[in-house]
């Protein structure tokens, strides 16, 4: 059965909006957990625009399911994990100015650099993931690098999900080359013993044909399930991703 892990960075996001000590990341890591969460995701970005450092030091000592680090590969943030000893680590680009990771890491092009945080954060018992974009060329690099996991980025499936104000031209061709293009993906990673995650723009409505993906066991949402915290709560968001992925069918 596939796995749900929460990001809670705009929990984050929330408080960092008056630089106060609330809503606590921590708080929101618990409830997810209680609500069923297999996992809590979270990104400490360069910018430290929303999780900061005692975020990481704090959930370490809390989440009692699994934590799982995003962050590029800098010498910074590797030696922050190599600090905090998160369960994974899971390397992604960052661009300065970007509103979110924008896609996966060019692994085949940051070859050393990548190499050299994987070896690194594998020596001190961290798990190592990387997200990539579903590129074959990508996923043999990950392999060869020594990574135990991939995480493919669904954020192209996610946009051409996306048909603000036309939902009759969901579920075209595009996106079911899309669905496609990730099952490969995940069936190549598999074949290089690779373990698959997916994320990024994932939501309640598109989550369904990425769940029937039997490769795919494990599941990185935040802005949707925290979106819909805002309104419904975050106990009843999480459990209710949780059925979205549990009972997809199409
Ligand atoms: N996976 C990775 C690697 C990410 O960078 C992010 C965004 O921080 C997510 C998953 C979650 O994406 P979303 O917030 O769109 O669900």
């Amino acid at each position: 059965m596939s796995r749900l892990n929460v990001n809670i960075d705009h929990i984050a996001t929330i408080r960092q909006a008056r630089r106060t000590n609330e809503p606590n990341p921590v708080s929101a890591a618990v409830i997810c957990e209680l609500a069923g969460a297999d996992g809590i995701t979270t990104h400490l970005r360069s910018d430290r625009r929303h999780i900061q450092d005692y975020d990481l030091i704090a959930l370490k000592q809390v989440v009692i399911t699994h934590l799982n680090v995003e962050m590029a590969a800098t010498e910074e943030m590797v030696e922050i994990a190599l600090r905090v000893k998160p369960d994974v680590v899971t390397l992604v680009p960052e661009r300065p100015q970007e509103i979110t990771t924008e896609g996966g890491l060019d692994v085949i092009s940051h070859e050393e650099t990548i190499k050299n945080a994987i070896d690194k954060l594998r020596d001190s018992g961290i798990f190592v993931s990387l997200f990539i974009d579903p590129d074959l060329r990508q996923i043999k690099a990950a392999s060869k690098l020594g990574s135990y996991q991939i995480e493919i980025c669904t954020a192209n499936y996610a946009r051409l999900n996306e048909n603000p104000g036309d939902p009759t031209v969901r579920r075209t061709r595009e996106i079911e080359i899309e669905i496609e293009r990730i099952q490969t993906a995940a069936r190549a990673a598999t074949r290089e013993e690779l373990k698959v995650a997916v994320g990024h723009g994932l939501t309640y409505r598109n989550v369904g044909p990425i769940a029937l993906i039997p490769e795919v066991e494990e599941f990185n949402i935040g802005h949707n399930i925290i979106a819909r915290a805002a309104l419904v709560g975050l106990d009843r968001a999480v459990r209710e991703m949780i059925v979205a992925i549990r009972t997809s069918f199409i």
